[in-house]
């Protein structure tokens, strides 16, 4: 059990584990392949310089994988701590489906961004909500600039979203629970070791993520099961 009291202000860092059990394939949990790409080659800056319409056919089998995914019992446990604990929350999640949302989550930072929202690679337009897919015959989308569409993700070697936000939140909980997250992708896997010793830190997962030490404790079972009694708040 997570005691939560009056003065705790809680981090949650969820990860693909969190979406498991709502049927959406984590990334090490399949090998971290796709059609025999790796995820870096079908996920990062050359891909798109190379070939656009590659990566839209992988973005386009996740819109549809995810479209027909629903929230599971941890979505839901965690968009119930929302409504207890309010803005002492702070939800981030590494990933890019709406689940969180759909169970009812209102403040979500997705620091790698989100699957249904797209943005032109070239104008400084806002990024705009779109469930599209675009795989072959399929061309890749053009915006009005002659620009290209691309998804709205936070690719290897960029920069992740809302650091400034995630690490004042980091500076202020009293309590940080990672859920689902092989803790091997920077800077999320640091986030734990930069409150341990001032927060008190645990992990949720059916196995031991790389940063396991750093937590104090460790919860083994699938997220769905654990998070539903996990959490008490005085
Ligand atoms: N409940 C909780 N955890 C689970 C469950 C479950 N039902 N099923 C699997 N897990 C755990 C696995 O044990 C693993 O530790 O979820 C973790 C998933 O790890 P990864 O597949 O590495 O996903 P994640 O840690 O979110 O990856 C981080 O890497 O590829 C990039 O940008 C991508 O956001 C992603 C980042």
């Amino acid at each position: 059990m997570i005691c939560i009291g009056p003065e705790d202000r809680v981090f949650v860092l969820t990860g693909a584990g969190v979406s498991a059990e709502s049927g959406i394939p984590t990334f090490r949990g399949v090998g971290g392949l796709w059609r025999n790409y790796r995820i870096q080659e079908v996920a990062s800056p050359d891909a798109w310089a190379r070939d656009p319409a590659l990566v839209w056919e992988f973005y386009s089998m996740r819109r549809r994988v995810a479209a027909a995914a629903r929230p599971n019992p941890a979505h839901a446990a965690l968009a119930d701590l929302e409504k207890k604990i309010g803005d002492r929350l702070f939800m981030c999640t590494q990933n890019v489906d709406n689940l969180h949302e759909q169970a009812g989550s209102r403040q979500v930072a997705h620091m790698h961004g989100e699957l249904f929202v797209s943005r032109c690679d070239r104008c400084p337009r806002q990024p705009f909500a779109d469930t599209s897919t675009y795989e072959p015959p399929a061309v890749v989308p053009q915006c009005e600039c002659g620009g290209r569409i691309r998804p709205h993700i936070c690719w290897f070697g960029e920069v992740p979203f809302d650091l400034d936000r995630i690490f004042a939140a980091l500076v202020r909980c009293t309590v940080f629970t990672a859920i689902g997250t092989s803790g091997g992708v920077e800077p999320a896997a640091s986030f734990v070791g930069q409150v341990c010793g001032r927060a008190r830190t645990y992990y949720v997962g059916p196995e031991s993520p790389a940063n396991h030490l750093v937590f104090d404790e460790c919860f083994q079972g699938e997220a769905g099961s654990v998070l539903p009694m996990l959490f008490t708040v005085e």
